[in-house]
């Protein structure tokens, strides 16, 4: 009996064994199904990226493929038009100093070339720039850039996208330095128009047609509000022209800047100032005629500021040879300072003479003329002498005698005496001025002094309504 149990106890073993080896070979061919699964989706992923990129390098290759880049997209038919538009990201600064002006820009093309059309599923492409420099681009150049570069760092800053139709959208960033005319004969009361022409380097309009794209007018936009120092950006209309150059007409787009200048930093810096230093020399009417240091002083004072302004100025705008409006204030404001320095000497000339001065009164006094030659200089000789100095002109234009030439080297005598008495400071002569000065009323007013008083600021006002009539006027 233990004999013929063996085998079957071992067969059920064997089978036990059997079915315990199939269990778990088979959880692990479930397991590897399910890797397998997953494998496959993942594949499936990578196959279908493959797939796509593999049928774009077949688009792409299909595409280049006879394609020759020499030539312009509808070559012997119409010209190929190039719609472009401007995205401004930073506009200036606007320099006078050598008439220009800066502006950062997204310039973007976009003109459609036929033999890069494909299958429309496969939707817009936006490839590496470097697949574009196998595609032929229009030669659009800036006619009045001074200079301009293509931003680069970290890459190259463009951009470029295909379209099912063959349309190309190409946009770079560019700073450009370009000329601007400008005319400055109105400055600071100025408005300049900035021109910027785009256009094709070689072809002409039979060959390239420009356009902007969102219409004349629209096709200029502006990434943030432009600011600048020294002006406002009025308007900014576009045109597209063709124009006449060396007998071949060429397309060319142009935006017009306009431009109007801030008043108020030339008028803190040099109207005011100015005008100032022109009433300051007004100041010199309302002095006494006597105090010649003090009313030459005004003037030149007045006159050597104003130069040194006027230098100022000079060095912040263009060195054109014209008159500019600043120049002409600046040249009236002179004339007015230099009028109120000939009139003191007018004032000064008539105060000699007397101008029917009180002084008058002591004619004769030119008998009593004497020198003292001792010492004993008194206050009342000093009197007597300085009135007989005073009547000494009338007297010589009266008489002429011998008596005359007398008189006249007396004269040098006595202005000897005054310079030595001024250099060793007598005292007594000194007291005798004053004392002369408040007795015969030497101080009154004389009647330029109160005319200038009047017209001088009317005349400068008058001039400034004028001024600034014509030049706001001219602005408009
Ligand atoms: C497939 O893989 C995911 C993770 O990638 C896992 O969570 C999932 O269980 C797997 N499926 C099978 C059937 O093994
Ligand atoms: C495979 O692609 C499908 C849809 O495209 C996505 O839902 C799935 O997560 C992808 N699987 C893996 C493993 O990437
Ligand atoms: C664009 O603006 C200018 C000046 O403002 C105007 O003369 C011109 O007619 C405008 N063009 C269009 C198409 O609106
Ligand atoms: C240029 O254009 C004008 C008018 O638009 C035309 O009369 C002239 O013949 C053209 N010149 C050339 C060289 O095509």
């Amino acid at each position: 009996m233990k004999l013929s149990n063996a085998p079957i106890k071992m067969f059920v073993n064997i089978t036990k064994w059997i079915l315990f080896m199939l269990v778990i070979t088979n959880g692990q061919l479930l397991n590897n199904n399910n890797n397998n699964n997953n494998n496959t989706l993942e594949n499936d992923n990578a196959t279908a990226a493959s797939r796509r990129t593999h049928q774009i390098t077949t688009i792409l290759d299909g595409l280049l493929k006879n394609y020759d880049a020499h030539i312009r997209p509808n070559f012997g038919e119409d010209p190929t038009k190039i719609n472009f538009d401007i995205l401004v990201s930073s506009f200036g600064p606007i320099q006078d100093m050598d008439m220009s002006f800066t502006m950062n820009c997204y310039f973007r093309q976009r003109w459609r070339d036929e033999r890069l059309q494909f299958a429309e599923e496969v939707g817009v492409l936006s490839l590496s720039t470097r697949m574009l420099e196998r595609l032929w681009r229009p030669d659009t150049v800036f006619h009045n850039s001074k200079y301009s570069y293509l931003h680069t760092i970290p890459t190259s800053n463009r951009l470029w996208r295909l379209f099912p139709d063959g349309s190309i959208w190409y946009s770079s960033r560019i700073t450009v330095k370009a000329r601007c005319n400008m005319n400055l004969k109105n400055f600071p009361v100025d408005v300049q128009i900035c021109k910027f022409f785009i256009g094709s380097f070689a072809n002409s309009a039979a060959d390239i047609q420009y356009g902007w794209r969102l219409g004349n007018n629209n096709s200029v936009n502006f990434d943030t509000k432009v600011l600048l120092s020294q002006f406002d950006l009025i308007r900014f209309p576009q045109y597209d022209e063709i124009i006449d150059m060396n007998g071949r007409n060429f397309s060319m787009l142009r935006v017009d800047f306009v431009l109007k200048r801030h008043m108020g930093y030339y008028i803190l810096q040099v109207y005011i100032p100015s005008s100032m230093l022109v009433m300051l020399s007004w100041v010199s009417f309302f002095i006494h005629r006597e105090a010649t240091a003090d009313r030459v002083n005004i003037g030149v004072m007045t006159f050597l500021s104003l130069a040194t302004l006027s230098f100022d100025i000079r060095n912040y705008t263009a060195a054109v040879s014209y008159l500019t409006a600043l120049d002409w204030f600046v040249i009236m404001a002179y004339a007015f300072l230099l009028a109120s320095l000939l009139q003191f000497a007018f004032v000064h000339y008539f105060t000699k003479f007397g101008y029917g001065e009180p002084l008058l009164r002591y004619q004769g006094s030119i008998d009593s003329f004497t020198i003292n030659e001792d010492n004993g200089t008194t206050a009342r000789d000093f009197k007597t002498n300085s009135s007989s100095c005073f009547s000494r002109s009338q007297d010589i234009h009266r008489k002429k005698s011998q008596t005359e030439r007398k008189l006249y080297l007396r004269n040098i005598q006595y202005y000897l005496r005054q310079f030595w008495f001024c250099l060793s400071g007598n005292d007594s002569y000194k007291r005798a001025l004053r004392k002369r000065a408040s007795r015969f009323g030497i101080n009154s007013r004389s009647k330029l002094d109160g005319f200038a008083r009047i017209a001088f600021p009317l005349s400068f006002a008058l001039f400034n309504i004028l001024y600034w009539f014509y030049f706001l006027h001219l602005q408009r």
